[in-house]
């Protein structure tokens, strides 16, 4: 693998300890994956951060990291982490955990890493352009930059991501690559879409029929006229859980579609199918329902404006979470919106989520409108589901479902 002298020189130590191991990192990617050199990355998004995940063993490693001297070379923001950082402890959270997630924050701002915590970076400031090379690590912001941006990533692990962050580097391998972004089957969609709900049954079915089929493909979509940024998001989020797919072209609306012509190898998702992946994520009856939340991935502004319409003069009677950015939280506020959302005694969970905050047993069943929430509300706290419609998840939550 090539080096530049100013890449040989971080990884002979000469440019700090951290820069060394970070570089060490990047160079073991590189000819596990057989990169011929490393690129330039002008954004990074790193993930692990909730301390749920990262445990004891991560946190002493981003603190030896930011002792050895680590500093971030780039924009780098954070995906979200396991409590709201201001407000945690409004949602339950214990205040041992608090204490080791202030830790972890704390070790990626000596860093210069920007700990706004968020899964969707592009809708907070780290928004990369078409072409540009990243190194984004959440895998519904990574199928987000390649398709619907056009910006290049692998999924990045976190230490991977921290090492981008450090040097300013990846290794040019993976989605990097024109070959390995061409499209591989034709998705025809025969159904009508209207709902972010549907967005991410349309994901989990066409990732699930992939998975099926035994194919890795790059799906080519045709049949959808448009999607808005949020239905997108929703879709992101969902073809990368049930399918573990980094990137789809969507014939009409990401920017590389017409670049390509649609596969021959082809499948259809019919309503039929969109209706069952749908069904497939409802187990739980409206009254079975504890827990409520929005916001996987982290809301737009447009859609807490919306969650303030609805809540408007009315109380919720569920615990209900609505998950964003704090950048667009602070929007919120600046409008109004959040005011009316608290008055309402929903809270806002910034910088966290309903999958990443230790949740597990505190709640039975969850509403929410994201195909991929209900995966890992399952898999991970093992919450019964309801999956709904934007608008309904609202109304469940005030008891008008
Ligand atoms: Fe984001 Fe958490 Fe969903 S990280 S995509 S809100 S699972």
């Amino acid at each position: 693998m090539h080096l530049t002298p100013e890449e040989q020189s971080m990884l002979a130590g000469e440019q700090g300890k951290a820069d060394q191991k970070a570089m060490q990192i990047l160079e073991t990617l590189g000819r596990i994956y057989g990169a011929d050199r490393m690129l330039p990355v002008s954004s990074v998004q790193i993930s692990g951060v909730s301390y749920d995940n990262l445990g004891d063993a991560g946190l002493e490693w981003l603190s030896e990291m930011a002792e050895g001297g680590g500093r971030a070379r780039v924009l780098t923001t954070l995906n979200p982490a396991g409590m709201d950082i201001e407000n945690w402890d409004r949602l339950g959270i214990p205040p041992e955990f608090a204490e080791k997630q202030h830790r972890v924050i704390d070790a990626f701002a000596r860093m210069g890493v920007i700990t706004t915590c968020t899964c969707t970076p592009y809708l907070a400031g780290n928004t990369p352009s078409f072409g540009e090379p990243i190194a984004w690590a959440e895998s519904s912001a990574v199928c987000y930059a390649n398709s619907v941006i056009g910006a290049r990533t692998n999924r990045e692990g976190g230490p991977g991501a921290l090492a981008a962050s450090l040097t300013g580097r990846t290794p040019e391998y993976g989605m990097h690559l024109d070959d390995n972004r061409q499209p591989g089957m034709t998705i025809d969609v025969q159904a009508q879409l209207s709902d972010t709900a549907d967005f991410g049954a349309l994901g989990k079915a066409i990732g699930e029929r992939l998975e099926s089929l035994g194919r890795k493909a790059i799906p080519y979509i045709t049949g959808i006229d448009s999607a808005s940024m949020e239905q997108l998001k929703s879709f992101c989020a969902s073809i990368a859980t049930y399918g573990g797919l980094p990137m789809f072209h969507m014939q009409g609306v990401t920017p590389e579609a017409g670049d390509h012509t649609p596969p021959t190898d082809r499948i259809t998702i019919a309503a039929a199918d969109l209706d069952s992946a749908r069904q497939s994520l409802i187990d739980a009856s409206p009254d079975e329902v504890d827990f409520v939340s929005l916001g996987c991935p982290h809301l737009s502004i447009d859609e807490v404006a919306r969650i303030a319409d609805l809540l408007r003069g009315k109380r919720v009677v569920k615990e209900f979470w609505i998950t964003t950015s704090r950048p667009v939280k602070a929007l919120a506020d600046q409008m109004g919106y959040a005011a009316i959302i608290e008055a309402s005694g929903a809270k806002f969970a910034v910088d966290t989520c309903c999958v990443v905050a230790p949740i597990r047993g505190r709640f039975h069943a969850m509403s929410t409108d994201s195909a991929k929430a209900c995966y890992y509300a399952y898999s991970k706290n093992k919450f019964r589901t309801r999956l709904l419609d934007f608008d309904q998840v609202v109304r469940e939550a005030v008891g008008e479902g």
